[in-house]
């Protein structure tokens, strides 16, 4: 298998959480957390603002990705947190595609914002293959050379929290009541979606022989830029080298991973965007709710892991858009809800249940691997007992075509395709897990053909 994949990469510095420890360095700023809490800023300017995203997704469970608009900020959490954090290959698009590589694509072409020895380190040497300067580089060429933090790395600061761990608010101590991540992103180039030229050349001239793309990266698109300009530009920018790409290649499959967005205005202009283009689109519950809430689509249900509220949702979107498939990857389960007939629908379901196992073993270990060695440890880690309960329920809702641990069912005129996850108690950590989903899903169906 061939695959593209574009945009975004970085590296992520991912730092676990002692609430404590985090309630002593917050201490300071009190007051300013609290209204920051009342009425939440959604980006970064400010010490107390960073705090307010912290605090309140350890409150409620939830994730979140803020930008970091204040540079004095960026050096702060750099400062404080950098050496506490371990390193590693961040961005939708960078996870991606080392998963393919390390699963056993024949050729990933990564789009990389910055080839700086030490991000290169990041990237798996196994089919990753990096074009430069009109020739395909492995990431262990461009990896030598002076491979410290330096300045420019694009670094974004995950916080990893478990379920569990009390902080004080407010005087008051919060318990987490399950484990996820907010993340602080300072981030110039993955901002502005940048298409490295190298990268567009070689798609351009090589898409006939590509089978996939892989893309990702719109929710790091901003509302204005520090030139004043818009994300309009941006965006055309990369849905016309996508439709070119299909344009030049009508087999090639294309799959659009979302994020947490910025605004509501760049979430549907990318979600329009994207519909006639991709192929399928991957999200999950709470990006599922915000795109639900803008098209007046009901979301009830879905944040409370309510898998038929999910189905209900993805396939009205689904009519909306005319949109092939969307696939909801959440802690509990993955669903699938496409147009593609049954029969095939057995292909997706295998891809899920591999998809899920990838993902599993990923979060235990932290660790990339072949899949015999990813299928096997994620042998040993339990189904999600809310993700089974969920899909069990479902034959009181829907007609059910088959049933092994998961079922394929129908809805309406949509195939749905619904397994559990396995939870691995004590995760290295939870970023990056949807992507590692969808890349595997990817991978697998390309492999099984429709
Ligand atoms: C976002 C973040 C990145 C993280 C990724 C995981 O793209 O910017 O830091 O690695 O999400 O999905």
């Amino acid at each position: 298998m061939n695959i593209l994949c574009a945009y975004n990469a970085n590296i992520d510095a991912i730092y676990k959480v002692e609430g404590p420890q985090i309630s002593l360095v917050a201490s300071d700023y009190e007051e300013e957390i609290a209204a920051g809490l009342k009425c939440l800023p959604g980006s970064i300017s400010s010490i107390p603002d960073f705090f307010a995203g912290l605090f309140s997704c350890m409150q409620h469970g939830t994730g979140a990705e803020w930008m970091i608009l204040d540079k004095g900020v960026y050096q702060w959490l750099r400062s404080n947190f950098l050496d506490g954090s371990f390193l590693r290959m961040g961005g939708n698009m960078g996870i991606m595609a080392n998963v393919l590589s390390e699963l056993g694509a024949s050729r990933v072409i990564p789009n990389v914002p910055n080839p700086s020895p030490l991000q290169m380190s990041f990237f798996s040497d196994r089919a990753i293959f990096i074009p430069y300067e009109g020739n395909m580089k492995k990431s262990s060429h461009l990896s030598e050379g002076d491979s410290s933090v330096s300045a420019p790395e694009l670094i974004h600061f995950v916080f990893d929290f478990r379920k569990g761990d009390t902080f004080i608010l407010g005087g008051k101590e919060i318990r987490v009541p399950r484990e996820n991540r907010f993340i602080a992103t300072y981030d110039l180039l993955n901002f502005e979606l940048y298409a490295d030229e190298h990268f567009s050349r070689y798609a351009r001239d090589n898409i006939r022989d590509m089978e996939g793309a892989l893309i990702a990266g719109y929710h790091l698109l901003r509302e204005v830029y520090p030139d004043g300009s818009g994300y309009a530009d941006k965006l055309r920018r990369s849905l016309d080298q996508l439709s070119s790409w299909k344009a030049d290649n009508s087999k090639l499959q294309i799959h659009a991973e979302l994020g947490h967005f910025a605004s509501v205005n760049i979430a549907s202009d990318v979600f329009s965007g994207l519909a006639p283009i991709a192929d399928s689109i991957g999200l999950n519950e709470d990006e599922l709710t915000t795109l639900a809430d803008i098209y007046k689509v009901s979301s009830s249900g879905i944040l409370d892991m309510d898998a038929m509220s999910v189905i209900r949702t993805a396939a009205s979107l689904c009519d909306l858009f005319n949109i092939g498939r969307i696939l909801v990857h959440t802690r509990e389960f993955v669903i699938s809800v496409s147009r593609t007939p049954v029969p095939s629908s057995l292909k997706t379901f295998e891809a899920l249940q591999f998809g899920i196992r990838c993902a599993a073993a990923f979060a235990c270990t932290g660790k990339l691997a072949d899949r015999n060695t990813l299928v096997a440890v994620s042998s040993e880690i339990e189904e999600s007992g809310h993700g089974r309960m969920q899909i069990a329920g479902l034959e009181k809702e829907i007609p059910l075509v088959y049933r092994e641990n998961g079922v394929i069912a129908e809805y309406r005129n949509y195939s749905v395709c619904a397994v559990p996850t396995r939870l691995c108690s004590q995760p290295v950590s939870t970023v990056g897990l949807g992507d590692t989903v969808s890349s595997a899903i990817f991978l697998r169906e390309l492999e099984l053909g429709s």
